[in-house]
Parts: structure tokens; sequence; C-alpha cells
């Protein structure tokens, strides 16, 4: 049985890189097969994780979902994958695309993408915008067996929840069952981690900040192992609560 898990929360927050480590942390401890899907199409999240590749190695999910009907041989033509990492496949939008880049697609189409990638791997993780009006993130907050909901310690997230919760009221997104956490994504001062826990819906986990991921994803290395423990330590935690 494949996992759905969708990243979601406030601007700034971490997400990509949340999704990212959690896909490499259930890949390397699992040994499973894991596709992320990355929906931002107004930044590309691919040309960030992998700065370092030729365009010829990158592909895009706008491909995908511009066919009629998806197949598994569609989806692995245009996933992007890492050298000597096999069974870890990456699907986004790439450099220079946005929302008129393919033909619209509507919400059965991405069901349809999200289906298609269960068959494939045992976790797909969907790194989703802030934006719900972004179809493929809401749909992934729709369908997705859990959702962590990521916030930083700051009062623009604490603002960005209050404004944006009351939107998605309606149980389809399934707010009460998302899980929320806290992450800190830079090394800045920030709101004390106790009023930050107040003020957010009773977060169930705080990932501490990493120097080591910041520069990780600079690298274009998110997606191996990193060499911290702190990091490593809060991270396998959750992954373990999450995947059980
Ligand atoms: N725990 C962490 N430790 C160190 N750096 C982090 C951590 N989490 C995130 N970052 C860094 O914070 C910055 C923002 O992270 P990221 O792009 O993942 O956020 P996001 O929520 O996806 O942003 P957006 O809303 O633009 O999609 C990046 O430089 C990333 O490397
Ligand atoms: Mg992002």
């Amino acid at each position: 049985m494949s996992k759905t898990i969708a990243v979601w929360g406030s601007p700034n927050s971490g997400k990509t890189t949340f999704a990212t480590k959690l896909a490499q942390t259930i890949y390397d401890k699992y040994q499973a097969t894991v596709i992320v899907l990355y929906a931002d199409n107004e930044t590309p999240a691919l040309p960030v994780i992998f700065p370092n590749y030729r365009k010829e190695d990158m592909f895009s999910v706008g491909a995908v979902l511009a066919k009629t009907e998806i197949t598994q041989e569609d989806v692995i033509k245009q996933l992007v994958t890492v050298k000597q990492r096999q069974n870890f496949g990456f699907l986004g939008f790439t450099d220079g695309e946005n929302r008129y880049t393919y033909p619209s697609f509507d919400e059965t189409k991405i069901r349809a993408l999200i289906a298609v990638l269960a068959t494939l791997s045992d976790f797909v993780i969907v790194d989703c915008t802030s934006n719900l009006k972004n179809p493929i993130s809401r749909v992934a907050i729709k369908e997705a067996d859990d959702v962590i909901r990521l916030a930083s310690p700051d009062l623009k997230s604490v603002t960005f929840f209050a404004s944006q919760m009351p939107l998605y009221a309606d149980p389809v997104f399934g707010l009460d069952r998302q899980i929320q956490g806290i992450n800190v994504p830079d090394a800045d001062l920030y709101m004390p981690i106790d009023e930050a826990k107040s003020r957010l819906h009773d977060p169930r986990f705080v990932i501490p900040y990493s120097r080591a991921v910041k520069q990780q994803m600079l690298d274009g290395k998110l997606t191996e192992p990193v060499n911290d423990k702190k990091f490593n330590d809060k991270f396998k935690a959750i992954v373990d609560k999450i995947v059980g």
C-alpha cells in the first residue's frame, strides 16, 4: 500500500526543504521507493533542488498533465533522478515554466496523476504551495493520507494562518487532521518557540535550524543524507511518527 503525504504551510517556512528531507529520510531509512511531486509553477522547485543538472536531465510534470490519459510510462519519462539512488524520483516544473506553458488541467487529471504515482512508489510526497489556489496543492491536501502543516516561529507565519485557515473550513480540506509543525528556516532571531507554540494550532514537533541543511540546498545535495545529528534525530522521530 502506497502512502501519500502532503506538506503545506506558510510562505518560506521550509516546505520544499522539509518535503525533500522527508523523502530522503524515508528513502534511506526504509529502503522504500519514493516520488516527490513539487507543485509550484511560480517558482519551480526542480532548478532549486537540482541546480547543477543539465537541461537534458530535467523534465516536467506539465508534460504529463498535458496528456489525455496519464500512464506510468508518461510519468517515468518525466521523472528527474539522482545518480546512484535508484527508486527515488522527482516530478515538478522546471526552469522558465509557468501556468501558461502547458494546456490547463483540471482536478480530475491531478487526482489521476497522484493515483498513478501511488502505483509506482511506496511513498508519494507532495510539496505544496502556501496558496491552495495552486491546483496540484489543492488536490494533494484533499487526497493525501497525511498532511503536514508547517509554520515558522514568526509573526508572519502566525498571521498567514489566521488569514488562510478560515478559507479551508470545508471538511474536504481536513484541517483538523493535519499535523501542525514548526520549522526554523534560518539562523536569525525568532519568536521564542514557546510563544510560537501558543499562537499556533497545537504544534506536534519543532525542527531546528541546520546550517548543514541550508548548505545542502545551495549545493544541490538536499536529496543526500545530512551530517547533523540534532537535525537528524528530530527528523527521524517525526518520520517514525508518520510512517509508523
Ligand atoms: N531546518 C532548516 N535549517 C536550515 N535551513 C532551512 C531549514 N528549513 C528551511 N531552510 C532554508 O530556508 C529557506 C526557505 O526554505 P524553502 O524554500 O524550503 O521554504 P518554502 O516554504 O518551500 O518557501 P516557499 O513558500 O517560497 O515555497 C531555504 O534557504 C532553505 O534552505
Ligand atoms: Mg517551496
